[in-house]
C-alpha cells in the first residue's frame, strides 16, 4: 500500500469515516548550502518524490485529534489547550508525544500567524514514505502536509512562505529543535527539475533549473542509517559557535561577512570558532557560485563545489561522520560528478550527482564498501527535484 492509502486507511480506522481530503508535502535534499540558513545566508535545496500524507476532516467540536502510522495511539487536545502546551522552552521535552508536536505545533502556529482561523476541531491521520532520521526533512514534510490541510479546511488562504514559517515555528517552539527555515521552504516551494535558491535573510526565492535530466544525471541518496537528532547536541553547539563568531566580528549574523573578512576573523577568534565561521562564509559563496555555474555551464560543472562543500563540513564545521565520508569518497572514486553530505550532519545521508549509466555501479560500490568497513548496510536510492505540497484526494 502507498503512504497515501495508509493515511486514508488510518483515518478511517480512527474515525470510522472517510476523510474530507488528503494533502501531502515532500521531503527534501539540499544540493548545497549547509548550516547557512540560521546564519541568514543562502541555500539551494530541492523537494524529493518522497512525501508525507495528511488525511483530514473538520469535526463538529473544538478538539484536534492526530494519528500517525508511526504511533500506537492518537493524541487529542482541545484547540484552547494549544496555547498552554506551546511554546515549549528550547531543550525541554514537549508535553505531548514528540511525533504529535509537529502536527499540533503547526495548528498552534498557524492560528497565531493568520487571523480569523475558526475554533473548529479536526481529525488528522498521517502516513509517510520519507525516510525518518535520514536528513531528508521528514519533519518538514509532516509540517507542510498538515499546514496545507489546515490552511484549506480552515479557509485561511495563507501563502507558501507563511506556511513554511508556520512549520519552522512548530519545529522550533513546539518540538524544540533550533533549526533554520530551509527545510520548510524547500518542501513548500518544490518544483520539478528545479532547485530553490533561498535568501534566508529576506526569504526571497528563485527557482533554479538543475538540468539534471537533460544532462543525463541522477542524484543518488546514500542514507548511512546513522541516526541524528537536531533538538540535541552538536547542531545546537554549531549554532552557538556561529553566533559567537558573528558577535566577535560585530555583525548581526554571518550573512554580513564575506571571504574578504576571513583574515580579520582569524585574528579575532579561537581556532575552533574561526573554522566554524570559515565554513559558513565559504559555504555561502559556494551556493552563489553553484547557482551561477548551473545557469552558465550546466550541472556537470558543479562537482568541485559539492566536493569542496563536503570537505568544509568534514574539516571546518566537523559535522560529518566516517560513514558519510565513506559514501562520498566511494561515489567519487566510481565516477560521480560530485558528492557531499546533505542536511544537518552527525549521520543521515550524503548525495552524489552521477551519470545515469553509472547509477547501478556506484550504488553497488557504496553498498559493498559499508560492510567492508564494518558499517551497517546503507540505504541507496535515486531522487529527482519534485513538486511541493498538493491536495491528492
Ligand atoms: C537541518 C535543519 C536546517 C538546516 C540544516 C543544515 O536540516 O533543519 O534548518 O540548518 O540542518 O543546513
Amino acid at each position: 500500500m502507498s503512504a497515501l492509502d495508509d493515511a486514508r486507511a488510518l483515518f478511517t480506522h480512527v474515525t470510522g469515516r472517510d476523510p474530507e481530503g488528503i494533502w501531502s508535502a515532500p521531503g527534501r535534499v539540499n544540493l548545497i548550502g549547509e548550516h547557512t540558513d540560521y546564519n541568514e545566508g543562502f541555500v539551494l535545496p530541492f523537494a524529493i518524490p518522497h512525501r508525507t500524507f495528511a488525511a483530514a476532516q473538520l469535526r463538529d467540536d473544538d478538539r484536534i485529534r492526530v494519528a500517525s502510522t508511526f504511533a500506537e495511539a492518537p493524541v487529542e487536545v482541545g484547540i484552547d489547550d494549544l496555547d498552554r502546551l506551546f511554546p515549549t522552552a528550547t531543550g525541554v521535552e514537549p508535553a505531548v508525544p514528540e511525533w504529535s508536536a509537529y502536527a499540533l505545533g503547526v495548528a498552534w502556529a498557524l492560528r497565531l500567524a493568520v487571523t480569523g482561523a475558526p475554533a473548529r476541531g479536526v481529525d488528522i491521520a498521517i502516513a509517510s514514505d520519507v525516510p525518518v532520521g535520514a536528513g531528508l526533512s521528514s519533519s518538514a514534510a509532516i509540517e507542510g502536509a498538515v499546514a496545507s490541510a489546515l490552511n484549506e479546511l480552515w479557509n485561511l488562504d495563507a501563502d507558501a512562505v507563511t506556511l513554511a514559517q508556520v512549520g519552522r515555528r512548530a519545529e522550533n517552539e513546539a518540538v524544540g529543535a533550533p533549526t533554520g527555515i530551509m527545510d520548510q521552504m524547500a518542501s513548500m516551494l518544490g518544483r520539478p527539475d528545479a532547485a530553490t535558491f533561498i535568501d534566508c535573510l529576506t526569504l526571497e526565492t528563485r527557482s533554479v533549473p538543475t538540468g539534471f535530466t537533460a544532462e543525463g544525471l541522477e542524484v543518488l541518496v546514500m542514507d548511512t542509517r546513522v541516526k541524528h537528532a537536531h533538538s540535541t547536541g552538536g547542531y545546537r553547539e554549531r549554532r552557538e559557535a556561529c553566533e559567537r563568531g558573528a558577535a566577535l566580528l560585530g555583525i548581526p549574523s554571518l550573512r554580513h561577512a564575506g571571504v574578504d573578512d576571513l583574515p580579520r576573523a582569524a585574528e579575532l577568534m579561537d581556532d575552533v570558532t574561526f573554522r566554524r565561521v570559515r565554513h559558513v562564509i565559504t559555504e555561502n559563496q559556494r551556493v552563489l557560485d553553484t547557482v551561477r555555474t548551473l545557469t552558465e555551464s550546466g550541472p556537470r560543472a558543479i562537482g568541485d563545489l559539492l566536493v569542496a562543500s563536503h570537505a568544509s563540513m568534514r574539516d571546518d564545521f566537523e559535522i560529518s561522520v566516517p560513514e558519510l565520508d565513506l559514501a562520498v569518497e566511494t561515489a567519487l572514486s566510481q565516477g560521480a560528478v560530485g558528492a557531499r553530505m546533505t542536511g544537518g550532519g552527525f549521520g543521515g545521508a550524503a548525495i552524489a550527482l552521477v551519470p545515469q549509466e553509472d547509477v547501478g555501479k556506484i550504488a553497488d560500490a557504496v553498498t559493498k564498501a559499508f560492510p567492508d568497513a564494518g558499517f551497517a548496510a546503507p540505504h541507496v536510492f535515486t531522487v529527482h527535484p519534485s513538486d511541493g505540497p498538493r491536495r491528492d484526494a
